[in-house]
């Protein structure tokens, strides 16, 4: 979750904090008044990089309003990992930006404090553009890429997934699904299991050479005879054969050496050893390669279930079912049975379907989370785009079935959904500078944060 954003000579806005309660949070404005921009301080506060028309914004510095030196933007969120509030203060110059990273004490950014809110008890966690988003990365327990999928639907991008290809589409939600998480994993006991492995090719060399010195050597045979040649020797010649004995015996020393180094633990012990080693690694990377598909599988019915609630009730005067299969290829019924495939449907018909099931995939991570705690959150930027009347009068109702996400920030140019909010930021751009006048207008109650207007524009 959210709960303040302050801007400075970011984009359209000069200066200016927002308060971020729980709840349906609505941004409207006109065209330009910097409603996606609110989202991209956002974006860029948490991870150092902004996305549009799903490409990277490459020059940063382009976030700088324009005549402006620099710009300045902080972000506090509250960590699902741990429930701490934390802020993130980046700043924008030419050609670079800098970061800190902080923890906030308890209660220290509610609405309504008045001027003390500027400056909060804080414990510094990290400094450095690529530290702190790092750290921030763990705290959300998702990176951009994972963050775009689940929590962030930018603007004309909420179709993106049916555009994917199979595999693709299959990635994006498997990284919605936060597993991912098991990639990691599964390449670190692969690289264990390359380590043994070469550590077994090695000490299988050794052995091979100690092998290949035992070929060279006499056998125990051949000592003993030649020791007992000496004896008869002996008794034969007044020659001293003590030397000759000497030699022979140091050979046999040498050969028994051998014989041992090869029995030893360091070969012998150490490759039994190491070679149960591998089996486990590789009896080990078989199931966590499995993991994300087990895991997947298990959630897949509560996502089409209710991807296809979402969808029948903003289409239900049309269609009768949606059906997602494994790769998430979705299919319409329409109320006679007739098949319509994605690729067939209409272009709101197309949106609605993605909607539903980006949202499926949130809610039901909000009850089987597998490797974080739930989003809490999500983000989307003119999700009604593309929508006739009769859709746009559903949307807000679909909306509400997001109960379950703590706070839903929404872009919006609908009447139907503003009204739907319970916290309404609006925009109004003034003058040639197009400085956006911010109204904050609290609708519904239910809100329970902030009890005024907390527009600070200085
Ligand atoms: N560096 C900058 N300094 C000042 N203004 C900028 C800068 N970069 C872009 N802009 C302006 O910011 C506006 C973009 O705002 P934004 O994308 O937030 O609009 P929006 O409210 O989401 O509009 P829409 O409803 O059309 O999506 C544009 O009018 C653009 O000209
Ligand atoms: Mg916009």
């Amino acid at each position: 979750m959210i709960r303040r954003l302050y801007v400075e000579n970011f984009k359209v806005f000069d200066r200016y904090e927002f308060k971020f309660p729980d709840g349906l949070i609505a941004i409207v404005g006109p065209n330009g008044s910097g409603k996606t921009s609110i989202l991209e301080a956002i974006e860029f506060a948490l991870f150092k990089s902004v996305s549009r028309k799903e490409k990277t914004v490459t020059k940063l510095q382009r976030l700088i309003k324009f005549g402006k030196e620099r710009g300045r933007v902080e972000l506090d969120f509250v960590a699902p990992a741990n429930g701490k509030t934390y802020r993130v203060v980046r700043t924008l110059h030419p050609g670079r930006t800098t970061a800190e990273l902080y923890l906030l004490e308890e209660g220290q950014t509610r609405a309504s404090r008045g001027a003390a809110e500027g400056h909060p008890k804080r414990t510094a966690v990290a400094s450095g553009a690529e530290k702190v988003t790092r750290e921030v990365q763990q705290l959300l327990g998702m990176d951009r890429a994972a963050f775009s999928a689940l929590i962030y639907v930018r603007q004309g991008e909420i179709n993106r997934l049916s555009r994917q290809s199979p595999k693709n589409r299959r990635d994006t939600l498997y990284a919605m699904m936060g597993l991912r998480a098991y990639d990691s994993v599964d390449s670190k006991i692969r690289s264990e299991r390359r380590s043994v492995e070469r550590e077994i090719a090695g000490i299988r060399e050794t052995r091979e050479r100690l092998e290949d010195i035992l070929r060279r050597l006499p056998t125990h045979d051949e000592i003993d005879r030649a020791l007992g040649l000496l004896d008869t020797l002996a008794g034969q010649t007044t020659l001293d054969l003590t030397p000759l004995r000497a030699v022979v015996e140091k050979v046999f020393e040498s050969v028994q050496e051998v014989e041992a180094e090869l029995r030893s633990d360091k070969v012998q012990g150490r490759l039994s050893a190491l070679e149960e080693d591998r089996g486990i690694l590789s009896t080990l990377e078989e199931i966590v390669r499995h993991i994300p598909e087990v895991a997947e599988y298990q959630l897949r019915p509560t996502i089409r279930e209710h991807a296809r609630t979402l969808f029948c009730g903003i289409f239900g005067d049309r269609y009768g079912d949606l059906r997602v299969d494994d790769n998430y290829n979705a299919t319409l019924y329409d109320l006679r049975g007739n098949e319509v495939p994605l690729t067939d449907a209409s272009g709101g018909e197309d949106v609605c379907v993605n909607f539903s099931l980006r949202v499926a995939v949130n809610l039901a991570l909000q009850h089987h989370n597998l490797t974080r705690a739930p989003p809490d959150l999500l983000v989307l930027d003119e999700p009604g785009a593309g929508l006739d009347s009769e859709r746009r009068r559903w949307l807000p109702e679909a909306i509400a079935s997001l109960r379950e996400v703590r706070q839903v920030l929404i872009v919006t140019h609908m009447q139907e959904l503003e009204e739907a909010a319970q916290y309404v930021i609006r925009l109004q751009p003034k003058g040639k500078g197009r400085q956006p006048e911010v109204t904050v207008i609290e609708q519904g109650g239910s809100t329970a944060d902030s009890g005024q207007s907390t527009g600070t524009n200085t």
